[in-house]
């Protein structure tokens, strides 16, 4: 069996059996791509509201049954899926799904640590059938790439994302961070003033095939609630985040709306990566909750399960912490 990435994706072997659908319980309605593709595979592809002051949010994760996202010995995430020998079509299926979430979307967020350890990682969209359906929705080739990085410092521009010319790029870091990146930068760019909401997309049409850098946030912490507004005053209506860390520190804002989790069935144990393995931990009166919104299955190998997150829920009858 292959472990490389794959490229081609055949609509019967990775189809997906749909076991549950709150979608219609939901209120979801939106679609943002017509594929046939999605249809035959994974089904109704619909969405809730876009927020109307920033772009709307959603993470996608393969994992193994113990909630890990990489192994100790290889830290390449997607190995969680193509090593359950049992099932490489589900392991595909895992792969195609966050290719799905790429179509549907203007902007991908990208961790400077996953661009390190992941040197094949191009953020690009493998299966041109999506990639058809982008083009003749008139979207372009592939999402915008954003890069989010609070300290500036060792993101890694020799990394082949900088050289893929056909896919603008984004830095988003802060004041302090800005210092370090340009020490180090080594591709033209430029900085984009946000102070009047209404120049963005004009200073960034103006400054085509030079990297947009965002500064927000003070010191050395930056902002996603001001990156997702200047995203949407960009035209970026929908983003895919996939940076494990970034994922807990938007929930921890309440920025992000919506998680996708492939579970592979295979257990990896010990103290490798999982979701914010390296964030402040979520506390037991205040944490966020989720709801379902559907779960699909592959042979009896992967569960691909959709969630809603829902945030400040506690115990109002007893908000105390629990021993
Ligand atoms: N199984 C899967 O589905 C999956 C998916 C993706 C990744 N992975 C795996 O996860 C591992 C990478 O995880 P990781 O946590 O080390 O790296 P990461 O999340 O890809 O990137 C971490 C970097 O992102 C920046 N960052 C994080 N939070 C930020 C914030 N609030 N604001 C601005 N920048 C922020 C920081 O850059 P600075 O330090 O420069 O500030 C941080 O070092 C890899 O092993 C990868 O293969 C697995």
């Amino acid at each position: 069996m292959s472990l490389q990435r794959p490229t081609e994706f055949n609509a019967e072997e990775i189809k997906l059996i749909l076991l549950f659908d709150n979608t219609q319980k939901m209120g979801y309605s939106k679609k943002f791509l017509e594929c046939e593709k999605i249809e035959k595979v994974y089904g109704n592809l619909v969405f809730g509201e876009t927020p109307a002051d920033r772009a709307l949010t959603y993470a996608c994760f393969v994992m193994s049954i113990d909630g890990k996202i990489a192994f100790e010995d290889s830290h390449l995430g997607p190995l969680i899926a193509r090593t359950n020998f049992l099932d490489p079509s589900g392991a595909k299926a895992d792969y195609w799904i966050l290719n799905v979430l790429r179509g549907i979307s203007d902007g991908i967020i990208i961790g400077s640590g996953t661009l390190v350890k992941e040197l094949d990682y191009r953020g690009r969209i493998f299966d041109t059938d999506i990639v058809n359906a982008r083009i003749k929705a008139g979207m372009p080739i592939a999402p915008w790439k954003i890069i989010v990085s609070n300290s500036g410092r060792r993101i890694p521009y020799e990394h082949r994302v900088f050289t893929d010319k056909e896919v603008p790029i984004l830095i988003n870091t802060s004041p302090e961070g800005f210092k370090n990146l340009e020490k180090e930068i080594i591709h033209p760019y430029v900085v984009i003033d946000y102070s009047d909401l209404s120049t963005v997309r004009s200073q960034v049409e103006n400054n085509k095939g030079k990297i947009a850098v965002i500064i927000t946030g003070s010191n050395g912490i930056s902002d996603g609630h001001v990156l997702f507004k200047v995203l949407k005053a960009m035209g970026i209506e929908r983003v895919l985040v996939e940076p494990p860390s970034y994922t807990h520190y938007l929930m921890g804002e309440g920025l992000l709306d919506e998680i996708f989790i492939n579970t592979s069935a295979i257990f990896v144990g010990g103290k490798c990566a999982s979701i914010g393995w390296n964030n402040e931990p979520f506390t037991s009166t205040n944490h966020p909750h989720a709801e379902v919104v559907s779960i699909h299955i592959h042979k009896s190998n992967f569960i691909y399960v959709r969630y809603k997150l829902r945030y400040g829920i506690t115990n109002m009858a007893s908000p105390k912490k629990y021993l």
